[in-house]
């Protein structure tokens, strides 16, 4: 099977090295397309030559996320969901593009700032209906990671919510394309916090009987949700304001 995975994308100083470290991970990854989603009202130079420049195989789609939406720079980062129309857009791209009956798919929601392992793919690339596996840093845990019993996923190993459905970061899990198409208006909603996992999940008719524990029997951490610092750039305005110019907006960084 090709593996699909769908990465929501918004333009802010550390993309480009983000975007850089997920190609440079991705391109090891046998039979893979890279569905890459920019929240913006039209796909960028930057994005589309990094993705040129890869050798990837590719798909540059946008969708802005309204700006009543969006997150203020001075708003806590949790206050409202990111990366929905985005996600969305890549599936809607899959249903139009890609015959489930002719091409074996895995889908999987691989955000832009996060750490693979590259044996994660391999893992994922069994998955009959939905795969799941632990996540390092989830929930404000050295990991979160569902709980497994003679094969079978009986809970979630969490602290923050536990009262989730499917108390699992999206990094977590993966999808056999097949189901997207089986639900065909299953997609995902701006639910309260943490509950957009679990809300794509039900609305995919999955249950916790229908899952598949990857990673040793979901013993081994093979993803880390890592957050980026923004990068301090004060000085570019202290250059400004000492009468000198600023970097050369001309250098793409
Ligand atoms: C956590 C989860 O890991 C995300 O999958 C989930 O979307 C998010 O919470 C949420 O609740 O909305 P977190 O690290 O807090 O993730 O979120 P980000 O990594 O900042 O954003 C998730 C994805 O959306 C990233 O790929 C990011 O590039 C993208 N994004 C973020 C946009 O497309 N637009 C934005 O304005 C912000
Ligand atoms: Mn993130």
């Amino acid at each position: 099977p090709t593996i699909y995975a769908i990465t929501p994308t918004y333009a802010r100083p550390v993309q480009k090295a983000e975007l850089t470290r997920l190609a440079n991970t991705f391109v090891s990854v046998p039979n893979f397309h890279w569905i890459i989603v920019e929240d913006a009202a039209e796909r960028s130079e930057l994005v589309s030559s990094l993705l040129e420049k890869s050798g990837l195989k590719y798909t540059q789609l946008n969708e802005p996320t309204p700006r009543e939406d969006k997150l203020k720079p001075s708003d806590p980062n949790w206050l409202k969901p990111r990366g929905v129309l985005q996600r969305n857009k890549g599936l809607s791209w899959l249903r139009k593009n890609v015959d489930a009956n002719r091409t074996d798919g895995v889908v999987y929601f691989a955000d832009d700032d996060n750490v693979y392992d590259l044996e994660l793919f391999k893992e994922m690339r069994s998955t009959k209906k939905v795969s799941v596996w632990p996540v390092g840093f989830a929930g404000y845990l050295r990991y979160e990671r569902p709980i497994v019993k003679r094969g079978k996923v009986v809970g979630w190993f969490t602290y923050w919510k536990p009262e989730r459905q499917f108390a699992i970061d999206m990094a977590g899990f993966a999808v056999n394309l097949k189901l997207f198409f089986d639900h065909p208006w299953a997609e995902f909603s701006r639910v309260n916090r943490g509950q957009m996992e679990s809300y794509l999940l039900s609305s995919l008719g999955v249950t916790l009987n229908d899952l598949e524990p990857k990673a040793d029997d979901c013993t081994k951490v093979l993803v880390w949700h890592t957050r980026t610092e923004a990068p301090n750039l004060t000085n570019e305005k202290k250059l400004k304001a000492a009468g000198k110019s600023g970097t050369d907006l001309n250098v793409e960084v």
